[in-house]
């Protein structure tokens, strides 16, 4: 059954930062492949003129959005609208029931907040706003009790099956191709197991810091921002087994599946760092013990993973900006050849870059050319490369997939709650924070953790880099 397509957007928080930079740029994306025709109501505790908000959305898609299209803008700043009131008040939804004339299914994007959920759903249901969905952002919660909250009131409020919560790395072309990779071919599944694979490996690398979100930071820290979310959702979709459909619950079945058997991590398997430097940013307190960096090694108690390693490593002022999947196969059991000496690191892998450029390699080894000893090795990748700039924004993509009510790239509850359980223990009892200079990767006992299994791979500079 297809479902209804929304007839009204409406976006709380579209004086904030987050609506600022993607929402605008988004709508204005959608408007630009003709997907926008609805009515765009933004809400905000500013008494705002509409002309104040197509200001701001012209302003965001200048800045963020890579430049304004004019007939693009023009359709968006032509459906845009705005209302401003307390979230408190049920005058506030009177209001916006009014703007919104005879929407039947609007989506009601909460752009703001937790803390400012309940009363923003509450006016909703006062306002008798009952056949809609809400999209939500990350972070969801900041542990798994809170988690549970926050999904308990959505759902006093809301329908699963209306309910979007948002992680904008399942909105990636290149993070999707993870499984459209997997379960798009055959050549694949014979050997991506533990009698094939000997580790996984996942940085998420940035080579800036907090960049003013200091205050932000203090209350997420690497843990709760990126690997709870984006990274665990990685894992899933390189861990999971074959759907046994294409219907969204189907894929949503299976990484829930692989993440209950990831065991809940303890503190011996994780490494935090925080970079010099971290304390002195605003908003940061002078004893912070906040990380910046996590390492971490998780065990996957299934058949396909039982004894093969998955490590993640995410930090902020790390030596490159890239995010990178390595998938180490065996080395071949024999040395057949007299002069390759047998290689301490694995000649073949899967290679996933994921950001900032697209790329899926698989290393091989061939016979080397030139003047080479005879039956010299080479190592050379099999390469297959996108370009990122023809993709479409992961914003774009969600936004678009929200309205016409396909959840398959949002997170379900049992999702998000099986995640937080992974990384719960940690952050109730975390191990102690290493310092290490902006620039280096991370503290030294991140090293020594994927040591025995040929150490970290460092991503390298694409060849397809843009500036
Ligand atoms: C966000 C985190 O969710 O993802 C940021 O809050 C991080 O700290 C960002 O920088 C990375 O996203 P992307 O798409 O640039 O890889």
């Amino acid at each position: 059954m297809t479902a209804r397509e929304s007839d009204a957007l409406v976006i709380f928080g579209a004086t904030g930062d987050l609506a600022f930079k993607k929402i605008f740029p988004s709508l204005h994306g959608m408007a630009k492949r003709g997907r926008l025709h609805v009515p765009v109501v933004g809400v905000g505790r500013e008494s705002w003129e509409v002309d104040r908000i197509r200001a701001r959305a012209q302003e965001s898609i200048e800045e963020c959005g890579g430049g304004i299209d004019p007939e693009a803008f023009a359709k968006l700043a032509s459906l845009l609208r705005f209302v401003g009131g307390d979230y408190n008040q049920a005058s506030t939804f009177a209001t916006l029931r009014e703007s919104l004339r005879d929407a039947e299914c609007p989506t009601f994007y909460l752009a703001i907040p937790p803390s400012a959920f309940e009363a923003v759903l509450h006016g909703l249901a006062g306002a008798r706003f009952s056949d809609g969905r809400v999209v939500v952002e990350k972070p969801f919660g900041r542990d798994l009790a809170s988690a549970r909250k926050l999904n308990q009131i959505l759902k006093d409020f809301f329908d699963e099956h209306s309910i979007f919560r948002i992680d904008h790395y399942l909105g990636k072309t290149a993070v999707n191709n993870l499984m459209h990779f997997r379960f798009a071919n055959s050549f694949l599944e014979p050997v991506w197991n533990r009698n094939f694979v000997e580790s996984v490996q996942i940085t998420m690398a940035e080579s800036f810091g907090v960049e003013g979100r200091g205050r932000f930071y203090e209350e997420a820290g690497a843990i709760r921002d990126v690997v709870q979310n984006h990274l665990l959702q990685v894992t899933a979709m390189l861990a999971m087994e074959p759907p046994i459909g294409s219907s969204p619950d189907s894929m949503r079945d299976e990484k829930v599946k692989v993440l209950k058997a990831i065991r809940p991590l303890r503190a011996e398997s994780v490494v935090r760092g925080q970079f010099r430097g971290y304390r002195e940013e605003p908003g940061v307190a002078d004893n912070s013990g906040v990380e910046t960096f996590a390492a971490l090694q998780l065990c996957i108690d299934s058949w396909r993973w039982a004894n093969v390693p998955f490590f993640i490593r995410a930090g902020k002022c790390m030596p490159v900006t890239a995010t990178e999947v390595l998938v180490k196969l065996r080395l071949p059991p024999q040395r057949v050849f007299s002069c390759v000496e047998i290689p301490e690191h694995p000649a073949n892998y899967f290679r996933f870059r994921l950001g900032p450029e697209v790329e899926i390699a698989l290393g091989a080894e061939i016979l080397a050319s030139g003047d080479a000893p005879a039956g010299a090795g080479e190592s050379v990748e099999l390469f297959a490369f996108r370009d990122r700039h023809g993709m479409i924004e992961p914003y774009d993509r969600l936004l678009s997939d929200a309205m016409e009510g396909d959840p398959l790239l949002f997170a379900r509850q049992d999702e998000v709650e099986t995640a937080w359980s992974i990384v719960d223990p940690i952050l109730r009892d975390p191990s102690p924070v290493g310092e290490y200079d902006k620039g280096s990767w991370g503290p030294d006992r991140a090293d020594e953790m994927a040591a025995p299994f040929g150490g970290w791979a460092a991503p390298q500079p694409s060849p397809h880099a843009k500036d």
